[in-house]
């Protein structure tokens, strides 16, 4: 499988490792052989149609440096678009920042891999939350995958767990604390009695917030997510303009210390019902979506199984690589299954 990484920050680099350490059990258990032919990055690009060497590219970025210095192979100003026409790959990992404004430049790299017939794995929430219909019609139709299960609760099974342990059944709607950053803001809020702004801070130093957390305390991030849900897992045909969204940025400390005392929290459940939305929620302490720190809590509402509840972290480099790896896999099988059958 020759793939192609475009982004390689924290989850590009996470997956090259992996996929540089776990070759020839790859290989062993899956049946092939994953090559990274081409990595990108914001400055440029580093290509080598033998494969390139991860440990070295890796170094290079902990250094600083650009995947353009790469000895030999790199490029400055190559981009990912230049990459896809140029570079013989079947699979191209898109991994770079997530912009909801308008969904660049995941969104161009998205449609112009699946146009050259490259199967996709998107990390990347913000081109799926604008486009999502539009580009499984385009993956459909040019007879190639779109995979992006690291995309909702990182390495924790959530998609997967819908679309395929759920086979069969019928999910009628779904309920999930999908936001770490806003979720562990609103348990301190709760539990340790701190305000919004402290506890926003106190994430932020434990590395769970960005810099600029508006997609998560807006809930524009748990949006995102519940517009990758309905589409996968319901078959819905909806973008992020058909989500009613409500952050937590009203939320006071005087909320949260009133639920407590009632034996109930203050979450940021993003819902599929009828409606799609994302407000914040008194629920009971005791609720299965009552999830501390920056877990992840999905409940599905399924016709035979009923409730079922998928809980685990949601955010993480090597956590997310993993979820690409299990993409990857599934391509494979599905490539393999178009081919024979
Ligand atoms: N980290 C997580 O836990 C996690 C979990 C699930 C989903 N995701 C999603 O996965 C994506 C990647 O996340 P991350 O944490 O790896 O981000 P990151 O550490 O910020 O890395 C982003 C990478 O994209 C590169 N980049 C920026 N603009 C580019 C462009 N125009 N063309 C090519 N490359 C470009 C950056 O280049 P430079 O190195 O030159 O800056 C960097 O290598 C994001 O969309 C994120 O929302 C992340």
């Amino acid at each position: 499988m020759r793939i192609v990484v475009i982004g390689f920050g924290t989850v590009g680099q996470a997956l090259a490792e992996i996929l540089a350490r776990k070759k020839r059990e790859i290989l062993r258990n899956y049946g092939f052989e994953p090559s990274v032919v081409a990595a990108v990055d914001s400055v440029g690009a580093a290509m080598d149609s033998h494969g390139l060497d991860i440990e070295r590219l890796i170094r290079l970025k902990k250094s600083g440096r650009s995947l353009a210095d790469y000895p030999g192979g790199g490029r400055k100003g190559v981009t990912g678009m230049d990459v896809i026409e140029d570079v013989d790959a079947d699979t191209v990992i898109e991994a770079t920042p997530t912009r909801v404004e308008d969904g660049e430049p995941g969104l161009s790299h998205i449609e112009a891999a699946l146009r050259r017939k490259r199967h996709v794995v998107a990390t990347n929430k913000g081109p799926l939350a604008i486009a999502l219909p539009a580009l499984m019609e385009l993956a459909e139709y040019r007879n190639v995958a779109l995979r992006f299960s690291g995309t909702v609760g990182a390495g924790t099974p959530v998609l997967g767990f819908g679309k395929k342990c759920l086979l069969g059944d019928k999910v009628m709607s779904i309920r999930g604390i999908l936001n770490g950053t806003s979720n562990y803001i609103l348990t301190r809020m709760s539990e340790g009695g701190v305000a919004l702004g402290e506890a926003l801070k106190e994430a932020q130093n434990a590395g769970y917030a960005e810099a600029d957390p508006t997609y998560d305390i807006e809930g524009i991030d748990t949006a995102c997510k519940l517009v990758i849900m309905a589409n996968w897992v319901m078959g819905r045909n909806v973008t992020i303009k058909d989500v009613h969204v409500n952050g937590i940025t009203g939320v006071t400390q005087d909320d949260a210390t009133r639920a407590r005392s009632e034996g109930k929290t203050i979450k940021l459940p993003g819902t599929i019902g009828e409606e799609i939305s994302v407000a914040p929620t008194v629920i009971n302490a005791d609720h299965p979506l009552a999830v501390g720190g920056a877990l992840n809590a999905v409940s599905f509402n399924a016709e035979y199984a009923g409730e079922v509840t998928v809980v685990g972290k949601g955010a993480g480099g090597i956590e997310t690589a993993g979820a690409v790896l299990r993409d990857l896999i599934d391509i494979r099988r599905t490539a393999v299954a178009v081919q024979w059958g």
